[in-house]
């Protein structure tokens, strides 16, 4: 995995500059979850808790837990949904496992930026109770402009030295790998994918997304003149894929995988 990301600095406020595009797939996602077992439900990567609190309102009965590596982003979530409905621990998806066999393993836009999906994945659904679910939504970004843009600055010679050790997160396997590591344990497996074509209005509003997030590893390394400069770098090359349309808008896509794993 990426050797930076657990110690990745995350800004909630820039993340939730785009929450009600961010939070379009988990309202696409969620109700077509139905729990059939007991259990409690987590969050993985829950981040500023928003998402979290959607799991919280449409199960108001179940014990939910949020966890998240960043103590930027549980301080926000602590700050704005208080501690009372919700337990938000601070740990590493990587090192994590339920008390108990879990009714819902949820995980939207977090897994991307762990590693190992090989052995990431089986043991999240090991974590899942027999007619439980887990819940699964990351970015396809193999090909992506806004990612290949990334690749494109960091390995010019001005970034190359500077940003050495500091990558950005892996892209995602395509769905048939995932049924694979997933169909030995599960029930049933729904996938699918949808193309967002998020209209942002602003200026470069394309950057200011990807800053709370994709670039949050290059980011958290650079401060001052060096951020400003890549920064700019980085609007340089996404400028053409970008490009405003004919009313000052921008359309950013996002292509996006949704898994739906019941366990046997
Ligand atoms: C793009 S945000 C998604 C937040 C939230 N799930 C949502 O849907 O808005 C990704 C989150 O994953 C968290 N994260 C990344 N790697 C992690 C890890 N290894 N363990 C725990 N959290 C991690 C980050 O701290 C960040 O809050």
């Amino acid at each position: 995995m990426n050797p930076s990301s657990k110690s990745n600095t995350w800004n909630p406020k820039t993340y939730l500059e785009f929450a009600a595009h961010r939070t379009r797939p988990v309202e696409d996602l969620i109700p077509r979850l139905k729990l059939e077992v007991p259990g409690a439900i987590y969050d993985l990567g829950c981040g500023p808790g928003n998402v979290t609190m959607k799991l919280r309102t449409r199960w108001p009965d179940r014990t939910v837990i949020g966890i998240d590596a960043s103590h930027e982003m549980l301080s926000d979530a602590k700050a704005a949904y208080g501690t009372q409905t919700v337990t938000w621990i601070q740990g590493d998806i990587e090192q994590w496992s339920a008390d108990q066999p879990a009714a819902l393993v949820f995980a939207n836009a977090s897994l991307h930026w762990v590693g190992e999906h090989d052995i990431l994945f089986p043991h999240l659904l090991r974590n899942v109770a027999p007619g439980g679910l887990m819940a699964i939504q990351v970015p396809v970004t193999a090909q992506a402009p806004y990612q290949d843009c990334i690749r494109q600055v960091i390995s010019a010679p001005k970034w190359r030295e500077r940003l050495a050790g500091v990558h950005p997160h892996d892209d995602v396997y395509l769905a048939d790998r995932y049924y694979e590591l997933l169909s030995p344990q599960a029930a049933n497996i729904d996938m699918w994918e949808t193309h967002y074509h998020h209209i942002l209005s602003g200026v470069e509003p394309a950057i200011a997304w990807m800053s709370g997030a994709g670039l949050v590893p290059f980011l958290t390394h650079l401060d001052g003149a060096d951020r400003q400069a890549f920064l700019a770098d980085y609007a340089a090359a996404m400028k053409q894929p970008y490009a405003p349309r004919s009313d000052g808008k921008t359309i950013f896509t996002m292509r996006r995988l949704f898994i739906i794993a019941k366990r046997a």
